[in-house]
């Protein structure tokens, strides 16, 4: 009993904590666009001697509480590398599982996430998908479609060194077709043919786990993003870290190339 009295008496100290520490946050302005490779799954279930998709498992429960607190903070949007074109190298049984979370995700939280007017998007290549992921994502997106909260948005079967080259084909042939005129191409024009063209470039990206690259993650978009890193696995990545990052973009002076 005493410990449950004390252990109760901890959370609440806990997240009265966070509660200020959101507060004092929002005091300032927030990143608008953030971008997180979510890394480290694998180490967290290896240290724990468990299979590597325990580690993703977990991974997915990290998604539901940040996406939570993203949304709290007035944040716009919030786009996840959950699974990267180069991803399909890796084990069977662990594509396939990996493959199924997105169902399970939005099986468990779509409801909740409509309640709390998150709009669901993806970006990626949507023909490799099983077909169970696509049809969970499009109920998603389709379900979501007119809420105007936070954007959450899947990076799935994504790859951006591909985007920019499917990019550069298409402004070629409406080049060729005489849709557009070699004066029309600049970065705006660029920018409208990926798969981000309704989204601002990222603020802010965070990348898990103590790996120090972008390994193919939205290289176009991220060209003045504030980037931070962090040695936490992304299974232990917690509310703090995110407003841990937030603040310290929060102190940084972003000059895009000016003085
Ligand atoms: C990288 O860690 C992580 C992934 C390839 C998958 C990320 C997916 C999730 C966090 C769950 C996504 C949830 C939804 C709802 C789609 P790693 O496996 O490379 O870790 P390691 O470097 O430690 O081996």
């Amino acid at each position: 009993m005493f410990n449950k009295i004390r252990l109760w008496k901890k959370q609440n100290n806990n997240s009265s904590t966070l509660r200020d520490n959101i507060e004092k946050i929002k005091k300032m302005p927030v990143p608008e666009h953030v971008a997180i490779i979510m890394d480290g799954n694998g180490r967290w279930a290896k240290k724990r001697a468990l299979p590597r998709v325990a580690g993703h498992h977990e991974g997915m429960k990290v998604v539901r509480k940040i996406t939570k607190l993203s949304n709290m903070l007035g944040i716009k949007a919030l786009t996840l590398y959950a699974f990267s074109t180069e991803n399909w190298k890796r084990p069977k049984n662990e594509v396939d599982y990996l493959m199924k979370l997105p169902e399970e995700f939005l099986g468990s939280f779509l409801p909740e996430l409509i309640e709390e007017n998150v709009q669901v998007r993806m970006i990626g290549y949507k023909d490799q998908l099983p077909i169970h992921t696509l049809n969970a994502i499009e109920k998603a997106i389709d379900d979501t479609k007119n809420n105007d909260g936070l954007v959450l948005n899947f990076a799935l079967n994504y790859g951006s060194r591909a985007e920019i080259i499917d990019a550069t084909v298409q402004v070629l042939n409406d080049y060729k077709s005489g849709i557009l005129n070699e004066s029309d191409i600049n970065e705006e024009l660029f920018s409208s043919y990926l798969m981000t063209s309704n989204l601002k470039d990222p603020d802010l990206l965070i990348r898990t786990s103590g790996e120090i690259r972008l390994s193919n993650f939205m290289l176009w978009q991220l060209a003045y993003s504030e980037f931070w890193f962090t040695d936490v696995l992304w299974p232990d990545f917690g509310e703090q870290h995110l407003l841990e990052a937030v603040e310290a973009f929060q102190n940084r002076q972003r000059r895009f190339g000016g003085v």
